[in-house]
């Protein structure tokens, strides 16, 4: 896949991973709308890097809406007249917490971000691809959809239910020339993740996850876990007992990190 002269649509592009997707996919050559609710960093950071090239555009939209996402992506095809592909990357895992200490509404508010939200701007967008007959939607997931984390049971959820409905709409939509991609970053230095003190070797810089990103899409891999998380699945699907007993490793371990943390 090459990109210069594609038009990319990515979510979440104000801040970490998807700040350095749109940032990656700006340098190999595309038209990228950044996407995000904080209008005022998105024409900032678009601003700043534009030196005046109307080859990228802030997009203010939140994908918890359907007008707004509906009117954000009619402002990418009035800018730019098409959309080549979108990278659902709006969200994050929030705070560490227990299941029974996060509220009625938590996995509610995880399901309407990065399930919904995702459902919400792949249907905003399939018209278009369906009328170029090509595009391609990439929907992100966590190692945890596979493994889920204690302190993060919503979040697992969610990314589960993402992988899960990608796998069926890639089928769906195949032969229209719409592929459907799934990426799980590994542990990541954005904001939202130094908030999870887990208990791994590395943290990842999203610059370089990023790269890996576009490396998928260039693979035309439908599935992309770097950073070493690959064998966790291969684990989970030899021994359930195995991958689940080092997930709640990691998850209590975590928790107890970042109640520390809060207590000063
Ligand atoms: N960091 C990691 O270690 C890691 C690991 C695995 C998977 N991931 C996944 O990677 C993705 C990005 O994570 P990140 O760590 O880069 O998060 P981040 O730094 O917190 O960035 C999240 C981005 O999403 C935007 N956003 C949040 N809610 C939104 C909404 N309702 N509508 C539109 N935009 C919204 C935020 O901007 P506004 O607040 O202005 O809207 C921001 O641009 C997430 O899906 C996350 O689950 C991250």
């Amino acid at each position: 896949m090459e990109f210069g002269n594609q038009v990319w649509l990515v979510s979440g592009a104000s801040s970490g991973i998807g700040l350095q997707v749109g940032l990656a996919l700006r340098a190999r050559g595309a038209r990228v709308a950044f996407a995000a609710r904080g209008a005022d960093r998105l024409r900032t950071l678009v601003a700043a890097s534009t030196a005046g090239a109307p080859r990228e555009i802030a997009v203010p939209l939140d994908v918890t809406d359907d007008v707004s996402v509906r009117d954000g992506v009619r402002t990418v095809l009035g800018a730019f007249g098409r959309i080549d592909g979108l990278v659902n990357m709006a969200g994050n895992g929030g705070a560490l917490q227990r299941w029974d200490a996060a509220g009625g509404t938590h996995l509610r508010e995880m399901f309407e971000v990065h399930v919904f939200g995702a459902e919400r701007m792949a249907r905003a967008v399939v018209p278009a691809m369906r009328r170029q007959g090509v595009g391609t939607i990439v929907n992100i997931a966590s190692t945890v959809a596979w493994v889920p984390m204690p302190g993060a049971a919503a979040y697992s959820a969610a990314k589960a239910a993402v992988v899960s409905w990608s796998g069926a709409l890639r089928a769906e939509l195949e032969g229209t020339g719409i592929d459907v991609r799934v990426f799980a970053p590994p542990h990541t230095r954005t904001e939202a993740g130094v908030r999870w003190p887990l208990p791994l070797p590395r943290i990842f810089e999203p610059d370089w996850v990023a790269q890996q990103l576009l490396r998928s899409l260039q693979q035309g891999s439908p599935l992309s876990l770097p950073g070493g998380n690959l064998p966790l699945l291969w684990l989970q699907r030899l021994s359930p007992t195995l991958a689940t007993r080092l997930m709640n490793r990691i998850g209590f371990s975590a928790l107890q990190r970042a109640q520390e943390h809060a207590g000063g």
